[in-house]
């Protein structure tokens, strides 16, 4: 039966505490992960923080193990493992470190990844709110500031910029890589139950892939304590919900005129040499 694990981490790794012991000391240091074989039916879940982890997470959960006591008593991030989650990020900044994931998981075992990517401002809102209400992450500070270190590329996981770019290049040559978007899943997330069912070789009957479907909507997802991370005790939910707004398009509630002209901008440089397209409404 295939475990899915899920993993934030760019190709270029962070290591701010841990500057001086290499990728390898550290997963060993955390839980000897150096010895982490995946097996043929795991799957690897990418995503940059806030893309949408949890909604394909809980999509894969119901197409491999369907509705049954272990979604009612088992909180989603134990169901779908966090790889990283032996490594504790403690602060803004990048490094150059060239230690790679795929190192240590993709040469021993070919195992089929599922890339979810967010469109940048969406993105960016959704991670301030969390970075607001998890106790764990730095604190944001202000919005107007916080766009600008985003825009940097100095988050806790890294840049957006290289995430998204880094996974597209890879899928040009990782025949496993299934690259998703959140706003095609928000479009129709039948259609990309029925994609992801055929890239990972599942029959799933129509009935069943709308049961998926219906269940994992925003509104079961959010009232559901297994899904909203209501159980998680690094998050105030006083702050904000998790489960915040599940939309595309909030940006629009959060940038002024000018900060989404700047973000443009610089998303126009960033972007300008790779062929990795957003939804241009957005
Ligand atoms: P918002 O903060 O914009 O609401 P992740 O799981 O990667 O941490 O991403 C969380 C974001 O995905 C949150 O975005 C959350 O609301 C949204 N999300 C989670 N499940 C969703 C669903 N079923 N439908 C739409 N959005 C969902």
């Amino acid at each position: 039966m295939s475990i899915c694990f899920v993993c934030h981490e760019s190709f270029s790794f962070f290591l701010l505490l841990f500057k001086k012991i290499s990728r390898a000391e550290l997963f060993d240091f955390h839980g000897n992960v150096q010895n982490f074989q995946a097996r043929p039916d795991d799957i690897l879940i990418a995503t940059y923080p806030k893309a949408g982890t949890t909604w394909v997470s809980y999509i894969l959960d119901l197409l491999y193990f369907g509705q049954t006591e272990r979604q009612t008593s088992t909180p989603i991030f134990d169901r779908v493992a966090f790889l990283e989650s032996t490594i504790s990020p403690m602060g803004p900044g990048l490094t150059d470190d060239q230690t790679y994931i795929h190192t240590y998981i993709l040469p021993r075992c070919y195992i089929p990844i599922i890339y979810v990517a967010r469109n940048a401002k969406d993105n960016m809102v959704s991670y301030f709110h969390f970075d607001r209400m998890t106790r764990t992450q730095p604190e944001p500070g202000e919005w107007s500031s916080y766009i600008h270190r985003f825009m940097e590329g100095k988050m806790v996981f890294g840049s957006w910029y290289d995430h998204v770019n880094g996974w597209w290049k890879k899928k040009q040559t990782h025949s496993k890589l299934h690259y998703m978007f959140y706003e095609d899943l928000s479009e129709d997330t039948g259609r990309e139950i029925d994609n992801l069912c055929s890239f990972l070789g599942l029959s799933r009957s129509d009935e069943e892939k709308k049961r998926v479907a219906s269940g994992v909507q925003f509104d079961n997802m959010k009232k559901d304590d297994t899904t909203n991370y209501s159980t998680h005790c690094a998050m105030d939910f006083k702050i904000s919900p998790f489960m915040r707004k599940g939309k595309v398009g909030d940006w629009k509630n959060h940038f002024t005129v000018a900060q989404s002209q700047q973000c443009d901008e610089d998303y126009e440089k960033k972007m300008k040499n790779s062929t990795l397209q957003f939804r241009t409404e957005i």
